[in-house]
């Protein structure tokens, strides 16, 4: 008898010990912060290796208290309800091309003009520049977000299904899809074609059943994306660089304790150069398939038509928002800085 109390006594012993335990597990995992993380990008884009960098970085130091939850593939939404999220804090961190984000505070403007960045050189050079980009990273703080890191997105060409685009006039009366920014539509206008502003998710299926002739990208866009299955013709103008923006939500990062903040900014950091890195490997690879594989023209334009319309859009602009003037002044600065050495370096590979 005694033995047998015993052991119903140890039964109920393991047992509440068991609740205990499972108790203090689901504690831990309570009292640990989700952040999520989305974008609109496949899970083989650099944008997605980058932030799996990110996570790597945060669950390793900060594990305990953080578990990153990455949401690609425009699984919560498209760019323009990512960056809603963002603004609520229902997500912590989205990428958001810096196009949209002009819709938000106009001085994203800048890195939207088009021949802004002559070069890849100029373009890092610009954007790596924390004098130049933090007072616009931070100027949408009000709304919820600032930006904490920026993403190489490439150039940006035009690629139609029947039309080869070898001069601006090829464009008249296509039927283009641009990003939903105001700045996109104009070009669209000043190179003569009809400009369609919709996701990126909406791209393929509008071009395959011929709602739109094409669109505009980076090489990405045609492999990543398959954007190369429905078009024949990649056609590089290069007429804009425009970067990618990691956004995030102002009360988290207020919220983080100082230790904290600074374990994530440095994450922020690993995240943009592993995917800068990620990124020139990843366009040589595209450039490869989209020609072997997709059977995709490329086609290889002056600019120099293209630069003549596009160019005065920088004076409107201007003209339209004076106070942006002292900024812009600065970039160009910087460009003919980065030109000048690019041209130096080059006399000297020739002597
Ligand atoms: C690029 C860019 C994305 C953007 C997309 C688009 O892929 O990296 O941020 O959403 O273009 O054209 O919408």
């Amino acid at each position: 008898m005694r033995t047998k109390v015993n052991k119903i006594t140890m039964l109920v012993i393991f047992m509440l010990s068991l609740f205990f335990l499972a108790a203090c597990s689901t504690n831990a995992a309570r009292e640990k912060q989700i952040i999520r993380v989305a974008h609109n990008q496949s899970s083989n884009h650099p944008t997605h290796i980058g932030m799996l960098a990110f996570e790597e970085y945060i669950e390793e130091i900060l594990g305990d208290k953080y578990d990153v939850e990455l949401y690609p593939n425009e699984l919560l939404g498209s760019q323009t309800n990512l960056v809603q999220l963002t603004q609520t804090g229902a997500v912590q961190l989205t990428v958001a091309s810096n196009s949209i984000l002009e819709t938000f505070n106009s001085d994203f403007q800048l890195f939207n003009l088009p021949y802004l960045f002559d070069s890849h050189e100029a373009y890092h050079a610009v954007m790596n520049d924390d004098q130049l980009t933090e007072p616009i990273f931070n100027a949408t703080a009000e709304s919820g977000f600032i930006t904490v890191a920026w993403l190489d997105a490439g150039a940006r060409n035009f690629y139609l299904q029947d039309v080869p685009v070898e001069t601006p006039e090829e464009l008249s009366g296509q039927k283009v899809r641009v990003q939903q920014s105001p700045t996109n539509v104009r070009i669209m206008e000043l190179l003569g074609g009809s400009a369609t502003p919709m996701g990126f998710g909406e791209v393929y299926t509008a071009i395959q059943s011929g709602v739109i002739d094409g669109a505009e990208n980076n090489e990405l866009a045609l492999t990543e994306n398959g954007h190369g299955e429905v078009v024949n013709y990649y056609s590089y103008v290069e007429y804009q660089r425009i970067p990618d923006e990691v956004i995030a939500n102002v009360e988290f990062l207020d919220n983080l304790p100082k230790d904290e903040r600074a374990i994530f900014d440095e994450a922020f950091q690993v995240m943009q150069t592993t995917q800068h890195e990620a990124w020139g490997i990843a366009i040589e690879e595209a450039k490869e398939v989209i020609v072997n594989k997709q059977n995709v023209e490329m086609i290889y334009p002056d600019i120099e038509p293209f630069k003549e319309r596009l160019l005065p859009l920088h004076d409107e602009m201007l003209e339209a928002y004076p106070e942006l003037k002292e900024t812009y002044d600065e970039i160009q600065v910087k460009i003919a800085e980065v030109n000048k050495e690019l041209e130096s370096e080059r006399s000297d590979q020739n002597e």
